[in-house]
Order: C-alpha cells, then sequence, then structure tokens
C-alpha cells in the first residue's frame, strides 16, 4: 500500500493554463508525483455559470480523490477558484488540502509595499464573482485598482495563438482599455496568462510589474504538504495528465512543460461519480 505522503497531487484547470502551476509545482517539489486534469470538454470556464463551474469541480476532484487517491487538490484555475474553492473546502474538510490559486495571489500583492495602481485581467466570471474585488478591499483598502475582463485571451491560448501577430492585436486592444491606464502592476488573474506574459511586458516595456500565480501557488502547496507531514519522501509514480476531450493544443503544450513521458488519458466525467 502507498503511505499517504507518497499519494500523488492532483492539479486541475479547464485546459492547458493549469500546467503552469503544474510545472511550478514539478520544479518546486521534483519528488512529488502530479495527476492532471484538463476540462477541455467544458472549456472556456471563463463564460460560464458559478454554479455550472462549481460542479465541474466536484465531479473532477471526486475523480482525483476518490480514483487517483490524490493527498492534495489543487484548483490550478482562477475561475474554479472563484466558484468552487469555498464549497470543496468545506466539503473536504479535515479530509485533504485544497488550494486554490486567489489567496497566494492576494498575499503576494499586499506583501509588495511598491504598488500604487494595480490592475487585474481576468475571465468574465472571475472578474464578476468580485472574489479579486473583494479581498483585496479588506487586506488593503487604501490600494487603488481595476479588474476588468479579457475573454478572449483564455480561447486564444488555448488554441495556441500566442507570440503572434493576432495574440499582440488582442492584447493591445485590452490593455488599452481607460479602465487600466496608470496601473504599475498588473495581475494575471488566470492561469493560461502566464503563456503570453512575455508579451503583455513587452507591451508595457517592462514599465508595469506582472503577477502570475504559478509560483507562489507552488511555495503555498509546499508549505500546506510539509505542515501536514504530506510531502513526499522519495521519487514517486509517474506524472499522469488527464482530458475530459482529446485536443492537440492540450498534448502539444503538456510536452512544452513536461517534456518526456507525456501520455495524455480521455477521461470522461459523470455527474454523481
Ligand atoms: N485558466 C482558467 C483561469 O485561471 C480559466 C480559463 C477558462 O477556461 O476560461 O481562470
Amino acid at each position: 500500500m502507498t503511505l499517504p505522503h507518497q499519494q500523488p497531487i492532483g492539479i486541475f484547470d479547464s485546459g492547458i493554463g493549469g500546467l503552469t502551476v503544474a510545472a511550478a509545482i514539478n520544479r518546486l517539489l521534483p519528488l512529488e508525483s502530479l495527476v492532471y486534469f484538463g476540462d477541455t470538454a467544458h472549456l472556456p470556464y471563463g463564460d460560464k455559470s458559478k454554479e455550472l463551474i462549481a460542479d465541474f469541480s466536484l465531479q473532477i476532484t471526486r475523480f482525483l480523490l476518490e480514483q487517483k487517491k490524490c493527498k492534495a487538490i489543487v484548483i490550478a484555475c482562477n475561475t474554479a477558484s472563484a466558484a468552487a474553492y469555498e464549497p470543496l473546502r468545506d466539503q473536504y474538510k479535515g479530509v485533504i488540502p485544497v488550494i486554490n490559486v486567489i489567496d497566494p495571489m492576494i498575499e503576494a500583492v499586499i506583501a509588495d509595499p511598491e504598488i500604487q495602481r494595480l490592475g487585474i485581467i481576468a475571465t468574465k466570471t472571475t472578474v464578476s464573482s468580485g472574489v479579486y474585488q473583494e479581498k483585496l478591499t479588506r487586506r488593503k483598502p487604501d490600494l487603488p485598482f481595476s479588474a476588468m475582463a479579457t475573454p478572449l485571451l483564455a480561447s486564444m491560448i488555448e488554441e495556441g495563438f500566442y507570440d503572434n501577430s493576432i495574440s499582440q492585436e488582442v492584447l493591445k486592444t485590452y490593455l488599452s482599455d481607460p479602465q487600466l491606464q496608470g496601473i504599475d502592476a498588473l495581475v494575471l488573474a488566470c492561469t493560461h496568462y502566464p503563456l503570453i506574459k512575455k508579451e503583455i511586458d513587452q507591451y508595457y516595456q517592462g514599465t508595469v510589474k506582472l503577477f502570475d500565480s504559478a509560483e507562489v501557488v507552488a511555495q503555498k502547496l509546499a508549505a500546506i504538504l510539509a505542515k501536514e507531514q504530506l510531502l513526499a519522501q522519495e521519487a514517486s509514480a509517474a506524472n499522469a495528465f488527464y482530458v475530459s476531450d482529446y485536443t492537440q493544443a492540450f498534448e502539444e503544450a503538456t510536452r512544452i512543460f513536461f517534456k518526456s513521458g507525456v501520455k495524455l488519458q480521455k477521461m470522461t466525467l459523470q455527474k454523481g461519480q
């Protein structure tokens, strides 16, 4: 029987975005084995209702926990973190740690004394949930910020449109919006966006500090696993990658992040599974 600390870490997102978080976890905690689930059949999450996303997130968590015996769950998606973190945390309290991507990002932002005006870009559902706005206002009431939905970006990235003239045009249109003028820091509040971080940085010519969740979430996870005595002590099983619908973009992106040994498996989620 595999000891609890040698069990894998379950990570999920709607698609390839969460791979940015999974890759950071893999770098920081190389002994851990990861089971990644990309819910490509339901992508994009960003224009769906909170209720629907919470339902998908619960089905995925059950799969990761019951079938894959994961010791911790990382919701590597801002939209699912906004819609489903609280119900999942409450449901699995005392069973397994559930980590979201929003709280570590808020911690990183409020710990930075230099930010004068903050921009947040995210999916429609994340922005309309008001989770970032509420947490920031509560934790740092003096910090002016604006949160803007950039709904084309996740699908554009998922389709492999980055580092090209189309992505640059789309970004220019969003980032020149009056809501984002005068900012000196920008939160990339969607785990797909690190894939276009370089282009965003080029747009701002390095004048705006960019925050993405990958590293801070990996560090938060490491701290929680250490506290719960759940850190792997020796190399575990190989990483596994599941999707609810096969897409070539996913397979290609997975190989960019996890060079060798990527074998994509299809898993259809069942309601009430
Ligand atoms: N990567 C996700 C996020 O962090 C969602 C993208 C989408 O499916 O709309 O919000």
